[in-house]
């Protein structure tokens, strides 16, 4: 399988609780690499430009600012098939519906505060590396 780069957010209820090396921990045991990480905050603008795609959604007013509520981390995640392989430690969107063992499963609060974001295709995953990291900040 080939490499490939991921984004992935840990969110706003995972920076809250202090867990985000708990997240780091499944992801790297996973055999997905951080070659980029940074701390943030991010504006309602910022918000609305990353979830664009969700924009007619019901749940895109709350998603935004549960989003900006409070720090999150972005990183970008490489490995082999790293799109498919994050959203599989990560679990379903909803974690009664998440696999054990997965990020959600174990972390996520609620469907809204479900403590992590990744890419759900290999071209997703470019525009989204491209709109949070400028290449000098990924270090493969
Ligand atoms: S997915 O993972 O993209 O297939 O899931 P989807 O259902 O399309 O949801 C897209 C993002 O919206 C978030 N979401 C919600 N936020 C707040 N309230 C409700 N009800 C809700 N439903 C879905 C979901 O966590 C996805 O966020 P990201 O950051 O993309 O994982």
């Amino acid at each position: 399988m080939a490499i490939e780069r991921t984004l992935s957010i840990i969110k706003p209820d995972a920076t809250a609780r202090n867990i985000t090396g708990k997240i780091i921990d499944k992801l790297e045991s996973a055999g997905l690499r951080v070659i980029a990480q940074k701390r943030a905050r991010w504006s309602k603008a910022d918000a609305e430009a990353f979830y664009a795609v969700h924009k007619d959604r019901p749940f895109f007013g709350d998603l935004v600012a549960f989003m900006t509520s409070g720090p999150i981390v972005l990183q970008v995640l490489e490995g082999e098939g790293a799109v498919a392989k994050n959203r599989e430690v990560m679990g379903a969107t909803n974690p009664a519906d998440a696999a054990d063992g997965t990020i959600r499963k174990e972390f996520a609060e609620n469907i809204e505060r479900n403590s992590v974001h990744g890419s759900d295709s290999a071209e997703n995953a470019r525009g989204e590396i491209a709109q949070c990291f400028s290449e000098e900040e990924i270090v493969g």
